[in-house]
């Protein structure tokens, strides 16, 4: 059996309550990891606490609004109380707003910004000491298609991303120097409640569903474990020598501007 790649190390996940924070929490812990898991949502995140200890990993629950300094603050210091350190830092905690840009208010506006982006801006500057007493620090911050392209109706979700993008090469070359590497994932369409929610408040779900699959090259929707897998890579010495690029983990959809699957 081969040696788990993330013995020994501790890694903080936000928003590992749900979809791809969980899926990224799961594999890193079985990967060996001791993972600090951040959501808002107590009972989501102390479910997936308990899944993870009954697999054999371990796991701390700490409900924080990752958008707000002293709960980002206080779960730091809660984890070096645990663990002692953290080596991992994954930023996956987002939310999606819905709404063309003359009906958003300034607080719908602000909460977007503060959630997607502030907050990579305070789990940094908060556990940045600590990753830099670790010999294999890695940050790795959950962007979207849309850091690359924009999409109808999200105008806040798709600034917040593509600053995600920037922020992580901004982040990579301050901390190059002293061996943390920082990078980014972009995920296209990933089945997670986030995305059912989405889908459910169209007019017909079940059609919505199908002619989002025929858009995307694979014909399928990620998974979290599809993206958990490139945040494991990027977050291993699997990935050495790579730091502040935007990894695109979308299925095929950002390569075609059109894609019609009856042309082949
Ligand atoms: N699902 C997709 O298709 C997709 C595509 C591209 C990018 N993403 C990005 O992936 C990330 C995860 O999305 P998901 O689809 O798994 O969403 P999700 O809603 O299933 O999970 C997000 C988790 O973040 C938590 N959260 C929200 N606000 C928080 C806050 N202020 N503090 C702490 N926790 C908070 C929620 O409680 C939830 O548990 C997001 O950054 C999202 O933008 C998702």
């Amino acid at each position: 059996m081969s040696a788990k790649r993330l013995q020994g190390r501790t890694a903080l996940i936000t928003g590992a309550g749900s979809g791809i924070g969980q899926g990224i929490a799961e594999l890193f812990a079985a990967e060996g990891a001791r993972v600090a898991l951040l959501d808002l949502d107590e009972a989501k995140g102390l479910l997936t606490a308990a899944r993870i200890r009954d697999a054999g990993g371990e796991a701390l629950f700490i409900r924080a609004d990752v958008s707000v300094e002293a709960e980002v603050r206080g779960a730091v210091d809660a984890i070096v109380g645990a663990y002692g350190g953290i080596d991992h830092l994954v930023n996956n905690a987002g939310i999606v707003l819905v709404k063309p840009l003359e009906e958003c208010t300034e607080a719908e506006w602000d909460q977007v910004m503060a959630v997607n982006l502030k907050s990579i801006f305070l789990t940094v500057k908060h556990t940045i000491r600590l990753l830099k007493q670790s010999a294999n620090a890695t940050i790795v911050n959950i962007g979207s298609v849309s850091s690359f392209v924009g999409q109808g109706h999200t105008p806040s979700y798709v600034a917040s991303k593509g600053a995600v993008m920037m922020l992580t090469k901004a982040l990579a070359l301050d901390y190059a120097r002293a061996g943390i590497r920082v990078n980014c994932i972009c995920p296209g369409i990933t089945d997670t409640p986030l995305f059912r929610f989405h889908v459910s408040k169209t007019a017909n779900p079940k059609a919505t569903l199908e002619s989002r699959a025929a858009r995307v090259p694979l014909g399928r929707f990620l998974t979290p474990r599809d993206i958990a897998k490139a945040a494991l890579y990027l977050s291993t010495d699997d990935s050495s020598g790579i730091t502040g690029i935007a990894h695109l983990v979308d299925a095929g959809y950002l390569a075609a501007a059109e894609w019609d699957n009856r042309q082949i």
